[in-house]
């Protein structure tokens, strides 16, 4: 839903009902020889299963006195002809055996190949995408309905070729017992085409709506249910609010499934009546044809046999269609997501660097988020040399964040280039550019895993005792001590578990682990008492020195300590300098500093060997720039 507003497409299906049914037969491609198979078998069992048919017919016509009252059949020919049955009887059911495996082997298959494109398409994603839809959206579309398509695919769509066959070659065993009475069942059936079709677009649009309303429940709980969520209802006490809000889409979840299930009630009701009245009539037809001395009587009764056999197929056709029809929607919803456009896309010559040595540079960057928005990058140009540290301040909103976005290529600039050691962002494998960067932010996701893992994430193929090693470098020793099961402590979700400053220490073990050419810090700004902001402002000096540093800085000492201050003002870059030059340029740069960092002690700046200085504990910091 929310993509569909972000992207100007609209709620409504997309493609055509013709379009989503070839790109579905599209996926059964790779299919082709089990599905040639498969066809061969239904055919195989539905003619097995249908033949005694004709065998029931000469079994009534042996017992049955012809004209002058004599009796052809003998015990022994019945015999035999029972035996013929047993046998076709057993035949189809083990064929039918091998049909089911078959089936399921390529059902299961088409949806390990959308689930798996599906994963991959989302990984692709750009950022844009996950902060514009919720996530319990998405998982919903992956699961559920990639599950419901599995059923989809796997029962519905052999159910109805089975039955197609079944009602074909019935039909044809009809015409040739009597063809007088097939020509009359020919005509009635396709009668019954018009309203199957309607039932099915009914259904069809329920079902869409149905599973609209059921993502929309299931990013509802996702939201209020998750950790953060579930401390946002309870510290406004919205409780009521939010069961109310769940009641709603309950209750449209259970009128929707009513409305649904009762479509078509109607319809079917007739055709079942209708099944049991054309049995009759074959009856009540066949007997005149059979007073009249042109048919058998086991010519009629194998006819009725027969239609019996041609309604049950046909019902299930009419109901099979239209969970196919509501079935499209489940694929137009996945297909929505497979068409979103990748947007940070690798090129096929894309250039893979080797040793990255860390120098950035802004050519006349512009970026806004959405195409007609302001822009939050508006015309920015600078250079970082490998190994400097540059520190960007600036009022909140002014675009610092969103340049260390583009640094990372979470978004391409609509204008201008970012170049890693010279090469324009949009060259380079994604792997080249996400192996030169090693982020620290405010906020630090935590798998819900142990902290080794966590930690591991940096690099994966590190050794325990690296992992170890990157976890004291970052500080975290005293912690892991503290907790029961040292390093195998599982974080919990989100890493709720661990405290503000140490979820930062995480994210700088990671870094330090990873060892990327390149370091973004978005310095905290609030949460961490003065000993635990030294500690870690320790651990982050040890961490800047030697590499390229974009700090977002908040802390006197790191901009004393900056090779080039960068002062971002509602997306462009306003002044540039070390912190001397700037103040005494008396701009932006020194009223900020007056308001933020003046506060905070500058003698303690002077330098202490690394970048970010050392600042002794006793003063809490202003949440600068907020
Ligand atoms: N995902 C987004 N979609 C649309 N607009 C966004 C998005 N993220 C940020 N913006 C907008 O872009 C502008 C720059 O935001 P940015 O986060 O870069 O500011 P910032 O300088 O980091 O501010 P702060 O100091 O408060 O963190 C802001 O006007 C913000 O509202
Ligand atoms: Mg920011």
């Amino acid at each position: 839903m929310m993509m569909g507003r972000l992207h100007g497409a609209t709620d409504r299906p997309r493609g055509s009902k013709g379009d989503i049914f070839r790109r579905t037969v599209g996926l059964f491609h790779p299919f082709r020889y089990a599905f040639a198979a498969l066809i061969v078998l239904i055919v195989a069992t539905s003619t097995l299963n249908l033949a005694p048919a004709l065998l029931i017919a000469r079994i009534v016509g042996e017992v049955t006195p012809d004209r002058s009252g004599l009796i052809q059949g003998s015990t022994r020919s019945l015999t035999t002809l029972f035996a013929i049955i047993l046998a076709l009887y057993v035949t189809s059911g083990v064929l039918d055996v091998a049909l089911g495996y078959i089936n399921q082997s390529i059902g299961q298959g088409v949806m390990f190949n959308v689930r798996a494109n599906l994963h991959a398409h989302l990984q692709r994603l750009p950022v844009r995408f996950f902060t514009a839809t919720r996530t319990g959206e998405i998982l919903s579309r992956v699961i559920t309905d990639v599950n419901m398509m599995q059923q989809a695919v796997s029962a519905t769509f052999t159910d109805f070729l089975t039955n197609l066959v079944t009602l074909v070659v019935a039909l044809g065993f009809m015409f040739t017992l009597e063809w007088r009475l097939a020509l009359m069942a020919l005509v009635v059936l396709p009668i019954w085409v018009y309203p199957t079709l309607r039932v099915g677009n009914a259904q069809r649009r329920l079902m869409r709506a149905w599973h609209q309303e059921a993502a929309e429940m299931s990013a509802h709980l996702e939201e209020t249910l998750s950790v953060s969520g579930s401390m946002l209802v309870k510290t406004f006490g919205r409780q009521e609010h939010e069961s109310d809000r769940f009641l709603s889409s309950n209750d449209h979840l259970r009128r929707l499934s009513i409305q649904r299930m009762m479509a078509g009630r109607w319809f079917n009701m007739a055709t079942d009546l209708f099944g049991s009245i054309s049995v009759a009539v074959v009856y009540w037809l066949g007997g005149v044809f059979v007073l009249g001395g042109d048919v058998g009587i086991g010519e009629v009764v194998a006819f009725a046999y027969l239609s019996q056999r041609v309604f049950t197929p046909f019902r299930q056709i009419a109901r099979i269609n239209t969970t196919v029809l509501s079935s499209l929607a489940l694929f137009e919803r996945v297909y929505e997501y497979l068409d979103l456009p990748v947007e940070v896309d690798e090129r096929p010559d894309a250039v893979r660097l080797e040793q990255p040595r860390g120098a950035i540079e802004f050519a006349d960057v512009r970026f806004a988020y959405t195409p007609r928005g302001r822009p939050a990058i508006d015309g920015v140009s600078f250079e970082i040399e490998a190994g400097q540290m540059v520190a960007l301040v600036g009022p909140s909103g002014a675009g610092k964040t969103t340049a260390t976005y583009l640094m990372q290529r979470f978004y391409d600039p609509q204008e201008g280039a970012i170049r890693l050691d010279g090469h324009d962002l949009r060259e380079l494998t994604l792997d080249s550019v996400s192996r030169a960067m090693g982020t620290v932010m405010q906020e630090t996701y935590l798998f819900h895993t142990s902290l080794l893992d966590n930690v591991r994430y940096g690099r994966l193929d590190a050794t325990d005792a690296e992992v170890r090693a990157a976890a004291n470098a970052a500080g975290l020793d005293a912690m892991i001590e503290r907790l029961p099961d040292g390093l195998d402590t599982v974080v919990g979700e989100r890493g709720y578990r661990l405290s503000g400053g140490e979820k930062q220490r995480v994210a700088i073990a990671r870094a330090i682990l990873k060892d990327p050419p390149v370091l973004i810090l978005d310095e905290a700004t609030s949460s961490l008492d003065s000993r635990l902001e030294r500690e870690i402002r320790e651990a982050t000096a040890t961490l800047a020195a030697g590499r390229t540093t974009v700090v977002i800085a908040h802390r006197l000492s790191t901009v004393v300590a900056a090779d080039l201050i960068l002062v971002f003002d509602r997306g462009l870059v306003v002044e540039r300098g070390t912190h001397t030059e700037l103040l005494a340029h008396e701009g932006l740069y020194a009223s900020l500093y007056r308001e933020q960092f003046s506060e905070q002690v500058p003698a303690e700046s002077s330098r202490n060997g690394d970048h970010a200085g050392s600042t002794p504990a006793g003063r809490p910091r202003e949440g600068a720039g907020r």
